[in-house]
């Protein structure tokens, strides 16, 4: 998403679930939307993965990039319905998450070390 009216309408919407008074997309003025088919028995895992390859490829292009949740609540809501619809994006839809971009502030800074005890090698 480029529309910079639209963006700002979803970060409030997104802060009031919340409730925060802050953008919860961190002043990024680009983002991407998953919604998935609840139709389909695994559509969270669906959209979980169409969201980690999105944060995959962005970083391969030098994009950083961070989930930001309550994408669920956005679209359940009468006002996210009606964004929807006004988008013509019609279909038994849950939002799984945006994926906010951006060029990081710190150039190639290293990744967190790894946590302790999150892989059992067996
Ligand atoms: C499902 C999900 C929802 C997230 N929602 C938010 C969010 O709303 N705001 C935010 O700043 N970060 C959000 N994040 C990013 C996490 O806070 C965290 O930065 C990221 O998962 C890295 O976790 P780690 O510290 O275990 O590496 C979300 C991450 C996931 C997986």
């Amino acid at each position: 998403m480029t529309d910079r009216a639209l963006r700002d309408k979803l970060s409030a919407m997104n802060a009031a679930i919340m409730g925060a008074d802050m953008d919860p997309f961190y002043g990024a003025p680009e983002l991407l939307i998953v919604l998935a088919n609840k139709d389909v028995p695994t559509y969270i895992y669906d959209g979980s993965l169409v969201m980690g390859n999105l944060m995959n490829a962005a970083a391969d292009l030098g994009i950083a990039s961070c989930w930001i949740h309550r994408a669920k609540e956005e679209f359940e809501s009468e006002e996210g319905k009606e964004i929807l619809r006004s988008l013509g994006i019609a279909g038994n839809y849950e939002g799984i998450g945006h994926l906010i971009l951006g060029y990081a502030a710190k150039e190639n800074a290293d990744p967190a070390p790894r946590k302790e005890n999150y892989v059992y090698t067996v």
